[in-house]
Formats: C-alpha cells, sequence, structure tokens
C-alpha cells in the first residue's frame, strides 16, 4: 500500500449523504428563498423557517462550510449560485428536481441494494406498472414530478437554444413534454418559432398554465397523446429529453422510428440526456443517471453518444452527430 494513500476520498463519499440531504431540507424549508429577501441572523433565520434552536446553527454553519451559504458579521446570506438557482421566487429557480429528490428519490435509493439484487423499479411502480400511470392518477406528485424536470431540463434547454442552427427551422415539438420548460425556453430565445409539446392527457394543466406564465399560448401549444399509441405530430424538429431513458433498448428504437417517421425530409430530431462517454468511465452523472433508471423505470438505461447515434442511423436517418450542451448533458442530433 502507497504511504500516501488516505481514506478521505472514500469517506467524503460514503458519508456524501450527509451533505446532500442538508441541501435538500433547505430547500424544502424555503431557506434560500428566504435569504434571498435580505440577510438573517441564526435566530431569526430559524424564526422564520420554523426550527428548533437545538439543530439550527449547525445546520446554516454546515450551508457556509458546504459552500451553499456566506456569513459575514454574524448574518447569512446566499452564494451567488444559490441565489440565483434555489430562490423559488426567480424565473431561473432550478429547486424543483432537488424537491423531487427530497421527497422521492431520497428513500427510493435507500433500497438500491434490492434493484442491484432484483431487476426491479424501487418506486410507486414497484408493485407493478409504470412510474407515469401511477403518477397520473396523484395530481400533487405528478405536478412535483413536472416541475422537477423543468429544474433539470432549463440548463440543458437554455445550451440547446444557443447552439442549435433554429433560423433554419419554423417549428419544434417536444415529445414528452412535461411542464413544457424546453419548448418555452426555445420560443422566449427564438420568437420566429411555433409548436409546442406532446405528452400523456394527465399533463395537459401543468402545461398550459407554465405556457401561459411565460404568455407563450399563441405560439406553444398541447398535444395529447400516447408514443406507445399514437404517431408523434409532425414539426421540422422533434426534441426528445429524459425520454430514451425511461425506456428498454426495443422501445428505444421504436420512438426513433417514430420520430423519424414524424419528421419532414431535412427536419431533425434531438435526442438529449446525460450522454454517457464512451469509455463509460468519466461521466459519473450520466453513469449514476442510469442506476436512477434502474430505481425509476421497468427497462430504462442512459446510454453513450455513440449509441445513440447507431440506433439513430438504424432508424433511417441520414446523418447524426453528438454536441456537447452543459455539464453532462449532451445532445444527439439526426437529420432525416
Ligand atoms: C422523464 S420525463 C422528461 C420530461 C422532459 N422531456 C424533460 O426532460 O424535462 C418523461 C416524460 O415523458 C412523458 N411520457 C411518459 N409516457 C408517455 C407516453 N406514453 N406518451 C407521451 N409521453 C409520455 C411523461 O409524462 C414525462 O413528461
Amino acid at each position: 500500500m502507497s504511504s500516501t494513500a488516505t481514506p478521505e476520498s472514500i469517506f467524503q463519499l460514503g458519508f456524501g449523504f450527509w451533505g446532500s440531504k442538508t441541501l435538500l431540507s433547505a430547500v424544502e424549508l424555503g431557506l434560500f428563498t428566504e435569504l434571498a429577501k435580505a440577510p438573517l441572523g441564526a435566530d431569526e433565520l430559524a424564526r422564520r423557517l420554523g426550527l428548533h434552536k437545538r439543530g439550527a446553527l449547525d445546520f446554516f454553519d454546515s450551508l457556509v462550510a458546504l459552500g451553499m451559504l456566506k456569513r459575514e458579521g454574524g448574518k447569512y446570506s446566499n452564494t451567488p449560485e444559490t441565489d440565483l438557482y434555489l430562490d423559488r421566487a426567480k424565473p431561473s429557480y432550478v429547486g424543483g428536481i432537488l424537491d423531487m429528490c427530497n421527497a422521492r428519490l431520497y428513500g427510493f435509493w435507500g433500497s438500491l441494494t434490492e434493484a442491484l439484487r432484483t431487476g426491479q423499479p424501487q418506486n410507486e411502480a414497484k408493485q407493478g406498472g409504470n412510474l407515469f400511470d401511477a403518477l397520473s392518477s396523484d395530481p400533487k406528485r405528478l405536478r412535483q414530478f413536472m416541475e422537477a424536470m423543468s429544474g433539470v431540463s432549463l440548463p440543458a434547454a437554455n445550451a440547446m437554444a444557443a447552439k442549435f442552427p433554429w433560423r433554419n427551422y419554423k417549428t419544434v415539438i417536444d415529445v414528452g413534454c412535461a411542464q413544457g420548460a424546453v419548448p418555452v425556453a426555445l420560443a422566449l430565445a427564438h420568437p420566429h418559432l411555433t409548436g409546442g409539446g406532446f405528452d400523456i392527457p394527465a399533463v395537459r394543466p401543468v402545461f398550459e398554465e407554465y405556457v401561459a406564465r411565460h404568455k407563450l399560448q399563441d405560439r406553444l401549444r398541447f398535444h395529447v397523446g400516447s408514443f406507445f399509441t399514437d404517431p408523434l405530430p409532425e414539426a421540422d424538429v422533434l426534441v426528445m429529453g429524459h425520454i430514451l431513458h425511461d425506456w428498454d433498448l426495443a422501445e428505444k428504437r421504436m420512438l426513433l422510428k417514430k420520430a423519424h417517421a414524424a419528421l419532414p425530409r431535412g427536419g431533425a430530431l434531438i435526442v438529449y440526456d446525460a450522454l454517457i462517454d464512451v469509455e463509460r468511465s468519466r461521466n459519473a452523472f450520466g453513469l449514476l443517471m442510469s442506476l436512477n433508471m434502474l430505481i425509476e423505470t421497468r427497462g430504462g438505461f442512459d446510454y453513450t453518444g455513440a449509441d445513440c447515434v447507431g440506433w439513430m442511423k438504424e432508424a433511417g436517418f441520414r446523418e447524426a452527430r453528438v454536441e456537447h450542451l452543459l455539464g453532462p448533458d449532451s445532445m444527439a442530433i439526426a437529420i432525416k
């Protein structure tokens, strides 16, 4: 054994859930939203969040040590990042995904070992069916899930708005659109674009409310359907974000074929996910997302950009390429 080896990185990862849950509880309590209004001392912050005094100081100071808060002259304030992304009052809020991690995934991941042994989902679909059917019958959970999708997709959506040649296309439909964060980001960035989203019936009110909030109801409309039983709506560009990874290989291939059939000649399909690197050794988020699909779905898994390009060509697309978006996310672009 090398004399310089220490167990530090092992412990840091092993105890990672302490820091993770501290952040998730802070988001749940609305701590960053409160501090976005004004810096506060510990007693006043604890009072506003309804916290017992025993843990409050350790909780706040842990968040300072974890780089999520600043403390100056005895007053706590947000960092530039937590102020921009974790204040619920700002349109840049991405905490929806953390709300869902807190309310759903944190508990479900406690059964990871069981999932690894059985290959079975550990969420609402543990007793049968699929996650989306289970969510459809629970409007509160459905809304929370759809808001979570906006949190996880907004950075990728903004990068996609900047990196794809939208001037060459007029219409776009996001397939499995959830709240509509992607079409809204694209429509805000490119005033000539029209289109909307396609999803199951239960999602309609959540989409329409979000689109109306951005005053885009004249340009973006909801298309009801199931991509298992219906053809996809026609548009110059179809987007599939976090869709292929929900399903097994045969279902992935079927979805790509349906997209090919719905596009005009020269039309484009953009698939984005946390595409895993070809060596399957660097994009830890993409690999862990694939384990998350083990927890959440019956047959879903994440994949490399090369896998996706191969499936796109099999589905009949004449060319396909991969472009990095932001952080762990990349898009595979296929042209019919
Ligand atoms: C993981 S979410 C991804 C949402 C969004 N594309 C994003 O990345 O933010 C999967 C989406 O697929 C939708 N979906 C599931 N089954 C579907 C089906 N059979 N037909 C159409 N949409 C479906 C869900 O309702 C959900 O909005």
